[in-house]
């Protein structure tokens, strides 16, 4: 019987998400991918599912099971994201189109199914884009929440404030009722927010060793660092990109990575001006109950040294 954790992966492809799913199915010894669920996010719906696919496709994964969820947000337009990621969402490399089909199934219904399916708490959940699919889950089958071992998922951010307004981070603000819902869940949550995500810079020495591995995988990672990391470097100054989606693969290969807190977090759904704030109790000075182990730190070195080691195996 394998050991290997069972997970699914909530995407909406973009070029860190790309890169975390790589991370995930290059590592089949410690991580069962069931399934890979699109949502609409970085870009829309028909071009998530679709990279989605092309990701799978580079990793030779033609078999996995990709099916496409939510197109918008539970109670808002959506907005996307395509001034970093570009017009497809994986902007960089010249890509041809997937072969392999997109599942008939709607993704909320495969979470669904897929958490009482499988025995109570061997199913881990990680989200790398907004939480439309897994809040609607929850919300349509009440009874699934108490089945899921953890959630470990990328958003939100406190010291960093706000990639997308001044006050919130992207994958939260574009859906914060989902937001909401996921973090009032009681599911055991683990965090990555731009805290620690933006101190997982690429750094030139860090593109060329993905470029220098020789495969197509490292060629890819290297071309869709190139391509998104001018945005980022041009806003903080700074000499390589955040990858954050990656985070939340290397948190379940390798925890010590990472170094955290265990403290309350809530969502702003109701303020116009800090809509999809994640308000992270950072000191402790209310006593609202932890929800969450909120990530503030991370081995750069080492959690550059795993990525580039799954990625040579590809
Ligand atoms: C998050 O937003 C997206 O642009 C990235 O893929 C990542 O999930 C960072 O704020
Ligand atoms: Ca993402």
């Amino acid at each position: 019987m394998s050991q290997a954790r069972k997970i699914i992966i909530d995407t909406d492809p973009g070029q860190d998400d790309a890169v975390a799913i790589l991370l995930a199915l290059a590592s089949p010894a410690e991580i069962d991918v069931l399934g890979i669920t699109a949502v609409a996010g970085n870009v829309p719906l028909a071009l998530t599912q679709k990279n989605a696919r092309i990701i799978c496709e580079l990793a030779g994964k033609r078999d996995m099971p990709v099916f496409a969820g939510c197109d918008r947000p539970m109670r808002r337009k959506l907005v996307t994201a395509e001034h970093v990621h570009g017009k497809t969402g994986l902007d960089g490399p010249q890509m041809a189109d997937p072969t392999m089909p997109l599942q008939d199934q709607h993704a909320v219904d495969f979470i669904i199914e897929t958490l009482r399916r499988e025995a109570p708490h061997s199913v881990t959940l990680c989200p790398l884009g907004p939480l439309t699919n897994i809040a609607t889950a929850f919300e349509r089958a009440p009874d699934i929440v108490g089945r899921v071992q953890q959630i470990v998922l990328m958003g939100g951010a406190y010291f960093e404030v706000g990639n997308i307004t001044p006050a919130a981070e992207f994958n939260i603000y574009v859906d914060p009722e989902a937001a909401a819902i996921v973090f009032g869940s009681g599911v055991p949550l683990v965090v990555m927010p731009l805290d620690v995500t933006h101190k997982a810079l690429t750094t030139r020495a860090r593109v060329e060793a993905f470029r220098a591995l020789g495969n197509e995988a490292g060629r890819m990672v290297a071309e869709w660092t190139d391509f998104f990391e001018r945005f980022d470097m041009q806003k903080y100054g700074c000499d390589g990109a955040p990858l954050h989606d990656p985070c939340v693969i290397a948190y379940l290969l390798r925890p010590e990575l990472f170094t955290g807190r265990h403290i309350n977090v809530e969502i702003e759904t109701q303020s116009e001006l800090t809509l999809g704030m994640t308000v992270a109790d950072w000191w402790g000075v209310t006593k609202r109950p932890a929800n969450a182990l909120f990530v503030g730190a991370v081995d750069a070195d080492g959690f550059y040294a795993l990525l580039t080691e799954r990625i040579a195996r590809l």
